[in-house]
């Protein structure tokens, strides 16, 4: 049977263009239908007998039609989701400069010890003293979390950073609230180069966000920062390394600061791959931080699930934490589910107590490497990320001067300007060399933005690679080779999106095409 779907979604003018062979397919790269295209509504993959006669209970809200779902048969399925999955570039497929993304390798060691059977094949529901073991895995690695970022209470139960950023900020509103004053302290100053989660998720917990700039050097402008401290404040949230690769030096003034006012500092922890083993957010004065699991320690990014952010929190803070925690009963670990065990809680922020493949992987990344490897992870991120800026500083321009970077460099496109290429052509030109584009124009404070984040699971060879295709691209532009950049991808199963177009107009549901 030919793969080419009946009706072809594609057109002519459309950024959509099709390889012009008979099949539409490129060599062995096969062109893709979708499922309601390849599939048709009278097949299915199954036999099964008719019914036996049954009474109906539903009631007079019995299906009167088909809905139309596309059947197909058990090879069709397996090669039409086989041909999806690869078309994904991937961390196992090459080297994934998402900055901001932390897109390291996944041991496969993780991946057997998530697979054992006494945590792949449990049930939350089950009793929990059958899950003693899968109880104390959760508490070590709370333990661990811990003792890494020096504070006080873990809540294990987020199921992401974003997520574990509204449960730290419902901890502070908690904690204002029982000191009384909940109706006065409702701003929160994010800094302009914070991730977009962190204003989502203070308003969302209902605070109102005000922005603090950056200095000339990146950082937090700490004199405008204590210029807006006030009575009113309930907290700042600080990414620390911040968004444009930059430890924030004057953390622990701000700290100070922001304490002195009677606030509290929430940090932003999705950058603590940097710093793992070498300082420790608590003893800086951070009250609450969440730890991207999927980041630092090398669990797999999951396309928005199933993740984990466990949140740490401070002395201060401990009494607020959410529902589910653990607790010791003597010998017996149990999980406190009900407030009526800790009225100061702020209440529940998940069904369960987290993601449990997620934690295990999370420990065995951590057991496997140990408390040196885990330094030396950190160290070889920041290691790798100079590396490549010292090998590109002297044809692609930094916003904040050429400065130490930790784990990820950020260029901006100032080298850009007279040659008619933009980052996003740059970018798209790199798909052409096999190569992810890495993260653009994020963050907002720098124009044009390029940040690359290698990762430390890069070797020299791989970046050395990587490094001098950047610089046939930068060449390229500079030299006027504009032709290479617009329009670019030219190689990829599909050229250049309309992203706008696709934003402001989704089409999020297949229509069928007129009858002919
Ligand atoms: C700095 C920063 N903060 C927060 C987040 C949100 O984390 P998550 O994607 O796990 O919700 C990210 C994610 O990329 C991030 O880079």
């Amino acid at each position: 049977m030919m793969n080419r779907p009946e009706h072809p979604i594609q057109t002519k003018d459309s950024a959509l263009l099709r390889a012009g062979t008979f099949t539409s397919n490129r060599g062995l790269q096969i062109e893709e239908g979708l499922i309601f295209e390849t599939g048709r509504p009278e097949v299915t993959g199954v036999d099964l007998d008719e019914p036996a006669p049954f009474q109906s209970r539903l009631g007079g809200l019995e299906r009167e039609a088909p809905i139309g779902l596309p059947g197909l048969s058990e090879p069709e399925t397996v090669r039409h989701y086989v041909r999806l999955s690869q078309k994904n570039y991937s961390i196992d497929t090459g080297l994934f400069p998402l900055g901001s993304c932390t897109m390291k390798h996944n041991p496969r060691l993780n991946e057997a010890m998530a697979r054992l059977p006494g945590f792949a094949d449990i049930h939350p529901l089950q009793p929990q003293s059958t899950v003693q073991g899968a109880l104390e895995l959760i508490g070590e690695l709370g333990r661990w979390l811990m003792e890494m970022t020096g504070t006080a209470a873990v809540a294990m139960s987020p199921k992401a950073g974003a997520h574990g950023e509204a449960c730290g900020m419902m901890a502070i509103k908690a904690a204002i609230a029982a000191k009384g004053e909940g109706a006065t302290r409702r701003i929160v100053l994010v800094p302009e180069s914070a991730h977009g989660t962190n204003p989502a998720s203070a308003s969302l917990i209902g605070f109102e966000v005000r922005p603090i700039p950056a200095k000339a050097d990146g950082a937090v402008d700490f004199e405008q920062l204590t210029a807006r401290l006030g009575p009113e404040v309930a907290a700042i949230m600080l990414t620390n390394p911040n968004t444009c690769g930059l430890f924030e030096r004057q953390v622990v003034e701000i700290a100070e600061a922001v304490h002195a006012a009677g606030a509290f500092l929430y940090c932003d922890g999705a950058n603590f791959n940097a710093i793992v083993g070498k300082t420790r957010p608590g003893d800086l004065g951070v009250d609450a931080m969440h730890i991207n699991l999927h980041k630092t320690f090398s669990t797999p990014h999951g396309g928005g699930g199933p993740g984990a952010g466990p949140v740490v929190l401070s002395e201060r803070l401990a009494p607020f934490a959410p529902v589910p925690f653990l607790r010791a009963d003597g010998e017996e670990l149990r999980l406190v589910e009900h407030t009526s065990e800790a009225p100061q809680s702020f209440g529940r922020i998940a069904a369960f107590h987290g993601q449990m493949g997620m934690f295990v992987r999370a420990l065995s990344y951590m057991a496997s490497h140990g408390a040196g490897g885990l330094r030396q992870a950190s160290e070889d991120a920041v290691l790798n990320a100079n590396y490549i800026r010292a090998s590109l500083s002297d044809l692609m321009s930094q916003p904040f001067g050429d400065q130490p970077c930790m784990h990820e460099v950020l260029f901006d496109d100032a080298w850009l300007k007279t040659t008619g290429v933009m980052t996003l052509d740059f970018a798209k030109a790199m798909i052409d060399e096999g190569y992810h584009p890495m993260t653009i124009y994020f963050p907002l404070v720098a124009h044009g933005a390029m940040l690359i984040e290698p990762t430390e699971s890069e070797s020299k060879a791989s970046l050395d690679l990587f490094i001098a295709t950047l610089r046939d691209l930068a060449l390229a532009a500079l030299g006027g080779d504009a032709e290479r950049f617009i329009g670019a991808p030219f190689d990829a199963p599909r050229r250049r999106l309309d992203e706008t177009r696709a934003a402001r107009n989704p089409i999020l549901k297949w229509t069928p095409p007129a009858p002919r």
